[in-house]
């Protein structure tokens, strides 16, 4: 599999460029998320989801990307904001830190099961218990262009529903067994189906997910 240092650095490339498109859904997360709880995102991007948050009275807001680009563009936009550059490997805070974290279009690019096992224990070692996780990402799909490019990338990834983009980045879509699986940790309080726009203008299956650290 392709290094992360290599995904950091499409990151990087892209940040001027993209806008991410997936919603976050605030009422849902309002639900059992409240304004004065400490909350991180991981994989923050230029740090559009904690500005909404920012926009609707939170105020205990911590984002970190990898991709140094991203964090530079979100400070321009936001400069309020506290984003730090991370890899989500050993996130710089102490464990039971966080009553919520959020995680959105992240892990479609740690698309092996062992990267995104330690990336979700990492999470939960910052979650208080009880905290919330808000988890948003891509399903596989059943189109032409998708199983062309599923087909395509499994033998050499060893993974159905990996592929690379032209841009260099290699993503993965999940199944729901899957996601399941991999918040097992968690007490699922939502699971959704939904249909995203992805950041190349494509449609996707997607999905929302809530989960209570157990
Ligand atoms: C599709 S973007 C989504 C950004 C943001 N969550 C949003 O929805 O606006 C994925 C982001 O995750 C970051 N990323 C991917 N893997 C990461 C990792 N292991 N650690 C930290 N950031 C990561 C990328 O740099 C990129 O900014």
């Amino acid at each position: 599999m392709e290094n992360i240092k290599d995904q950091e650095k499409c990151w990087n490339e892209l940040a001027g460029t993209k806008e991410f498109p997936t919603p976050f859904s605030m009422k849902k997360f309002e639900k059992h998320v409240t304004p004065r709880m400490k909350v991180l995102d991981v994989g923050c991007g230029y740090g559009r989801t904690l500005n909404e948050l920012h926009t609707n009275g939170f105020n205990n807001l911590t984002g970190v990307d990898f991709s140094v680009a991203m964090i530079k563009r979100g400070l321009k936009l936001y400069p309020y904001l506290n984003l730090i550059k991370n890899n989500g490997e050993n996130l710089p805070f102490p464990d039971n830190e966080f009553d919520s974290v959020i995680l959105i279009g992240v892990l479609t690019s740690n698309v092996t099961d062992i990267e995104q096992d330690l990336l979700l224990k990492e999470i939960s070692r910052v979650l208080k218990n009880n905290g919330i996780l808000y988890l948003s990402d891509f399903l596989l799909n059943h189109d032409q262009r998708n199983l062309k490019r599923y087909a395509k990338y499994e033998d050499k990834y060893g993974i159905y529903g990996v592929f690379k983009l032209p841009e260099g980045l290699i993503l993965r879509h999940h199944s729901i067994k899957h996601i399941l699986e991999l918040t097992n940790d968690y007490d699922n309080l939502l699971f959704e189906k939904t249909i995203f726009r992805t950041m190349n203008g494509n449609i996707s299956n997607g999905f929302y997910y809530l989960g209570r650290k157990k």
